[in-house]
């Protein structure tokens, strides 16, 4: 009986994994131009659908991969996240895909690993009176979305959210030959911003490298369930320094993610 319950146990947790030897690393992507092109270099593919969100589990040179579509935004991203973790146990998750610059430094195809993330759409505003107006470079004090809860210890949060040290230790030894790889702070929002000064508030006080809409969400959710995440987002635009949007810049980086993904499945196997 006990082995007939080990065994049935067994097959489960076989499925439940698409016959993963290895946890695989979950790879987002919101939109097709941030996904297609890495399902494309997957063999051994199946097609999983939850509620909206797809998923594709395969093998790339050998290692588990999952490619997943986030779809656009900070609530699909923490969905997509939250599915992902209860149905393939990932050894880690790359959220990866194009973002604006904040840096005038940075110029499109240059990729941000995110050393961190932070959700830059939370805000208590200034009070102000009927009349008086908006201002959101007044908008300095964060919401703090993630109290901490003292009833319990582990429930005790964060509103930046660190990049994997190992994750990061894999991108930094991955090759990509298009633009420069720098460590950074990505923020994320519902939001796209094109004012100059809002982005330079942004880049002073958060001291952004660039903006996106999903990767601090995913963050925020892997961090509670304590996966191991990283943020890899290539410039495909910077309203900074007249960067124009090129939509090429997604399959740059889903070739760079899966190498990533490779380069630490490797590491963790050794
Ligand atoms: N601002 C916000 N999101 C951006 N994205 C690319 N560039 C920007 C930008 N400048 C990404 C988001 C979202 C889609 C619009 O592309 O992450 O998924």
């Amino acid at each position: 009986m006990k082995l007939l319950q080990s065994s049935l146990l067994a097959t489960s947790l076989l499925c439940a994994t698409h016959l993963y030897a290895q946890a695989p690393v979950v790879i987002q992507g919101a939109l097709d131009i941030e996904t297609d092109h890495m399902v494309s270099k997957l063999s051994h593919v199946k097609t999983k659908t939850y509620g909206g969100w797809q998923f594709w589990e395969g093998q790339y040179k050998g290692h588990p991969i999952v490619i997943s579509r986030t779809r656009m935004g900070m609530t699909d991203a923490a969905a997509a996240t939250t599915l992902a973790i209860e149905h393939y146990h990932p050894a880690a998750i790359i959220n990866q895909g194009t973002s604006g610059g904040h840096d005038p430094e940075l110029k499109v195809f240059d990729i941000v690993l995110g050393k961190t993330s932070e959700n830059i759409g939370a805000f208590i505003t200034p009070k102000k009176a009927l009349g008086e107006g908006s201002n959101a470079l007044t908008w300095n004090k964060p919401f703090n979305v993630l109290p901490n809860d003292n009833s319990d210890a582990e429930a005790s949060r964060h509103l930046t959210f660190a990049g994997d040290n190992n994750l990061i230790q894999a991108a930094n030894k991955t090759t990509y030959t298009k633009g420069r790889v720098v460590e950074g702070v990505i923020g994320s929002a519902d939001v796209w911003n094109n004012e100059l000064d809002r982005i330079k508030f942004f880049h002073d006080h958060y001291k952004t490298s660039v903006e996106e809409m999903e990767t601090a969400s995913a963050a925020q959710v892997a961090s509670f369930y304590k996966v191991p995440f990283l943020g890899i987002r290539v410039l495909s635009n910077n309203a900074t320094n007249n960067g124009g949007y090129n939509p090429n810049t997604g399959e740059a980086c889903q070739d760079y993610a899966l190498d990533v993904a490779t380069t630490y499945l490797a590491a963790q196997k050794k």
